[in-house]
């Protein structure tokens, strides 16, 4: 028996799969490589000294992919297959809500039609849109500001539909916060295209010297220094935590969301303050405007996880930097 990975070759997807690997599940991997490389997977596995299979195929191809379901046995599907950058999405809502929501359904379809009722699927902190609350926990009220946020909230409205239909569905949604940090080798790490959205890779490339300065985007907000504060936590972390998901999927029916953060919120300066000691480099940066849609306070309540998984996050914010500093000098280029 398996499990199905779909987008197993992007940045929370290949630490999973490691995760997995070193646990002794059989792996198979579903990824269209649209926005991640195929040389992660080849690590993945030097890494684990494990194979898997790996299937270059697309959601929204429903013949390969239901030859994946014929061919193989698979038991449970961790579910990561998706665009994400919030201002692409806004440019190109069709194309999002085309990947992401067709693609989701043509899996959950063929998860109905092969019997294959047990999902672990990547939402996000986002789905909380702009609360004034902190630290947020699962029951708080959903929204979403942009396209990208929307397509995490259906999907998930689409699984709680699901399972009011088949209560033999056993599904956990897990809503990231912001995941940093890179594996400890040094070999896998994120690896955006093109100028990086998020703050940590645009910091470390920064201390590579790859981009000039950091632009803060705004230091007037209501924090201790003024800047925005997030959960950070780190990607080994996230994907220990969805090998206790698939441990409950595989135990018991029903639907629920965990928060994975830490619970503990550091502001940008905090955060590049902590890169600049890691790396032993300084990071030059600029004050600029607020981004347009950021919220100034955004971090976990992580009881949920911890009394339902038996999961919280352990490492710290100064091996999360260590960890991608080392990715990032070990890997210019990223992947390429
Ligand atoms: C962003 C997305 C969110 C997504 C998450 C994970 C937005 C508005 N939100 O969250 O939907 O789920 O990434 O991919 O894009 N910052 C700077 N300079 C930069 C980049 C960021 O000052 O160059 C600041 C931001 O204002 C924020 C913090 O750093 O306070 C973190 O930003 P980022 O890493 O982009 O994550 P989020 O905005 O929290």
């Amino acid at each position: 028996m398996a499990i199905l990975v779909t987008g197993g070759a992007g940045y929370i997807g290949s630490h999973t799969c490691i995760e997995l690997l070193e646990a002794g599940y059989e792996i198979i991997v579903v990824d269209n490589f649209s926005n991640s490389n195929q040389e992660s997977l080849k690590r993945v596995m030097e890494i684990t000294g494990a194979s898997m299979k790996i299937y270059n195929i697309s959601l929204l191809n429903t013949t390969e992919l239901e030859k994946v379901f014929k061919r193989n046995n698979i038991e449970a599907v961790i579910h990561f297959a998706g665009l994400k950058a919030v201002g692409e999405s806004v440019k190109s809502p069709l194309f999002y809500y085309k990947n992401n929501i067709i693609g989701s359904i043509n899996l959950f379809e063929l998860m109905q039609k092969y019997l294959v009722k047990r999902l672990v699927f990547s939402s996000s902190a986002t789905v909380y849109g702009n609360q004034e609350i902190v630290p947020i926990s699962e029951d708080f009220p959903l929204s979403a500001t942009n396209p990208y946020g929307r397509t995490k909230l259906m999907i998930e409205e689409i699984l709680r539909d699901l399972i009011l239909s088949d209560e033999n569905w056993c599904i956990s949604i897990l809503r990231y916060f912001n995941p940093i940090g890179a594996h400890k080798s040094g070999c896998i790490g994120e690896d955006p295209r093109g100028i990086p959205n998020n703050l940590m890779p645009y910091i470390s490339q920064v201390a590579v010297g790859k981009l000039k300065e950091l632009n803060v985007f705004g230091n007037d907000y209501s924090t201790h220094d003024g800047t925005g504060v997030r959960d950070y936590i780190h990607v080994v972390d996230l994907a220990i935590g969805h090998l206790q998901a698939l441990k409950k999927v595989m135990s018991e029916t029903g639907i629920n969301a965990y928060n994975l953060g830490t619970g503990r919120g550091y502001s940008v300066l905090e955060l590049v303050n902590a890169f600049e000691k890691a790396s032993g480099k300084e990071i030059p940066y600029n004050i600029c405007n607020r981004r347009f849609g950021d919220i100034a306070i955004c971090f976990a309540d992580t009881k949920k996880a911890k009394n339902e998984l038996g999961w919280e996050a352990t490492r710290g914010i100064k091996e999360m930097c260590a960890d991608t500093w080392r990715w990032q000098i070990n890997n210019l280029n990223g992947f390429n």
